[in-house]
């Protein structure tokens, strides 16, 4: 399968959302020699040019990535660890860790909660959050019950407004935490962005896609070090 049908295996179609990763993957891409000629910040345009002509970004939401990816449209992208997981991964070849858009995964509470007695106590704990398969996979793990709700956001609130007991959301400053009186209790696991390409696009454009994965691994690289 290819990206956009019918064209030809020298187009390739990089799938990215707005926001940090447009703007942490933008110099990977210089250093592929690619350089994306329209911003999505004040473009409406969900397909952006780029100085080569057989080069196109496409525009979505974060969680749609792995989507676009693993089903051609898109021939490769950039995704958090955290999207990723969610997704499965499933007919996606994940070939660096880009050590961009970094943050971890973690519980947290409304302060005052104590959220280690309730644990040792073996209540049953309801926990808001975007994340419910690696959330379910934590809590089964420390062999805690829960009851799962399933937001799309803003999962600082519903401690606050007695929706759930805790949270499982992505933390890099604490800022947002602590604006809205929350502390963290736990943390699950370091999150940052990866490469993710369709396993079709890496056999059949592998000559393209090749020298872009090895320029985006240096400068990846380069830049953790
Ligand atoms: P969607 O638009 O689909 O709801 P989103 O709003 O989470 O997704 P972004 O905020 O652009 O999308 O986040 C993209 C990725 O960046 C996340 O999947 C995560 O890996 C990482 N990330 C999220 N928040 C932070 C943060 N505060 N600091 C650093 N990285 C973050
Ligand atoms: C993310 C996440 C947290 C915040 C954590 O939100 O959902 O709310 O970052 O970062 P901090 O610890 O540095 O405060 P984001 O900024 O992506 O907003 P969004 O969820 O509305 O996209």
């Amino acid at each position: 399968m290819s990206a956009f049908n019918g064209q030809s295996n020298s187009q390739l179609i990089l799938a990215l959302s707005k926001g940090r990763i447009f703007e942490d993957t933008l110099p990977l891409l210089e250093a592929a020699g690619i350089t994306v000629t329209e911003n999505p910040e004040t473009s409406r345009k969900l397909i952006l040019g780029t100085n080569d002509p057989n080069v196109r970004v496409i525009i979505v939401r974060a969680t749609d990535v792995p989507t676009y990816v693993q089903h051609g449209a898109a021939d490769f992208g950039v995704a958090g660890k955290d999207v990723l997981l969610e997704h499965g991964g499933e007919g996606l070849y994940q070939p660096i860790d880009l050590n961009i858009a970094a943050c971890r995964m973690s519980v947290a509470v409304k302060n005052g909660f104590d959220y280690e007695t309730a644990v040792r106590q073996g209540a049953r704990l309801r926990v808001a959050t975007k994340f419910v398969q690696t959330a379910r996979e934590h809590f089964a793990a420390k062999g805690v019950h829960v009851d799962l709700i399933k937001l799309y956001g803003s999962m600082e609130l519903a401690p606050l407004v007695g929706l759930s007991d805790a949270i499982v959301d992505v933390v890099s400053t604490g800022n947002t935490l602590r604006a809205n009186d929350l502390v963290e209790v736990e943390a699950i696991m370091p999150i940052s962005s990866r490469l993710i390409v369709n396993q079709a696009a890496l056999k059949l454009k592998r000559e393209r896609l090749q020298p872009i994965i090895e320029a985006f691994e240096r400068a990846s690289q380069s830049k953790s070090q």
